[in-house]
């Protein structure tokens, strides 16, 4: 337990750990960021967007306490990913909490998702997570050290969802690529897990219901426990599969859906 200067105390979990985020602006990434923070966490942030817009967050996570680091990357180019890991490895240390978050979505159905579309979804919300876990791994495997990998995937992938096709396969064969890399990964101490959440009251879907609030409602009803997930609770989540204590969970699912795939 270590005082901080706000009064309470906190457990610094995760003091001398470097946590590596991609899509760390979006809402899920940032809220993660900030929760692995709290517990002590150097956090380096990957994201499309130019640094300018990171500023307030890498404020917030230096109020905190935590050294931080920024890199504007697309994930869907291999080389720039590589480059962004190394950058992180020179700056806060080798990342041995490794979370693929970056993601987008189309809701367009099988006969309206042009070809430009279908691939340019799975290049980010596949391809993209495979190159950073890839290459932020083979740091660690470099130096011998042991690590975390959660791959943030989506209900989506376990139950057939009209509108969002691309996603949903996209997510489906993250399920796969997490059960590939943990079964290589696990002699090495390198744990990967995958968490699943449901309708998120925040980023990807708060962004589909915007445009029709009336839909948020229609999701809260489709769940059968009546709740969106905050981006928060996701976090909160993230962090549990990164706990010390959760020392033999690798190759798993944390679904946190509130029953929806059921
Ligand atoms: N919001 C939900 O309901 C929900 C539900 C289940 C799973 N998820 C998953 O949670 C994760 C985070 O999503 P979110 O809801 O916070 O969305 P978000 O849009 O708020 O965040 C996604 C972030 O990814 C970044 N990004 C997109 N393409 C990128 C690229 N090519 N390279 C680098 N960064 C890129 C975006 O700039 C954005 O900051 C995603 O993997 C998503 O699939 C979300």
């Amino acid at each position: 337990m270590v005082e901080t200067k706000n009064g309470p105390t906190v457990d610094k979990l995760f003091t001398k750990r470097t946590v590596l985020i991609s899509g760390g602006l979006g809402d899920i990434g940032r809220a993660t960021a900030l929760e692995f923070a709290r517990l002590g966490a150097a956090i380096a942030i990957g994201d499309m967007n130019p640094a300018s817009q990171a500023e307030a967050l890498l404020n917030e996570l230096g109020q905190l306490g935590v050294a931080t680091h920024y890199t504007q990357v697309d994930v869907r180019e291999a080389d720039a990913v590589q480059n962004w890991v190394l950058a992180v490895e020179n700056s806060l240390g080798v990342a041995d909490i490794i979370i693929a978050n970056a993601a987008i979505v189309t809701a367009r159905r099988i006969h309206e998702i042009t070809p430009e579309q279908w691939s340019n979804e799975i290049r980010v919300n596949l391809d993209g997570a495979f190159f950073m876990t890839q290459s932020a791994t083979a740091r660690l495997l470099a130096h011998g050290l042991p690590g975390r990998v959660v791959f943030v995937g989506s209900w989506a992938a376990h139950a057939v969802h009209p509108h969002i096709p691309a996603y949903s396969v996209a997510k489906a064969g993250l399920r796969m690529l997490c059960q590939c890399m943990a079964l290589e990964l696990a002699p090495h101490q390198i744990l990967v897990n995958e968490i699943a959440p449901g309708y998120v009251n925040a980023g990807l879907s708060a962004k589909l219901w915007e445009k029709e609030p009336a839909r948020a409602e229609e999701a809260r009803q489709r769940v059968p426990i009546r709740k969106l997930i905050s981006a928060e609770a996701v976090a909160r989540q993230v962090v549990y599969l990164c706990h010390p204590d959760n020392e033999h969970m690798t190759g798993s699912t944390l679904l946190m859906d509130g029953g929806l795939s059921l």
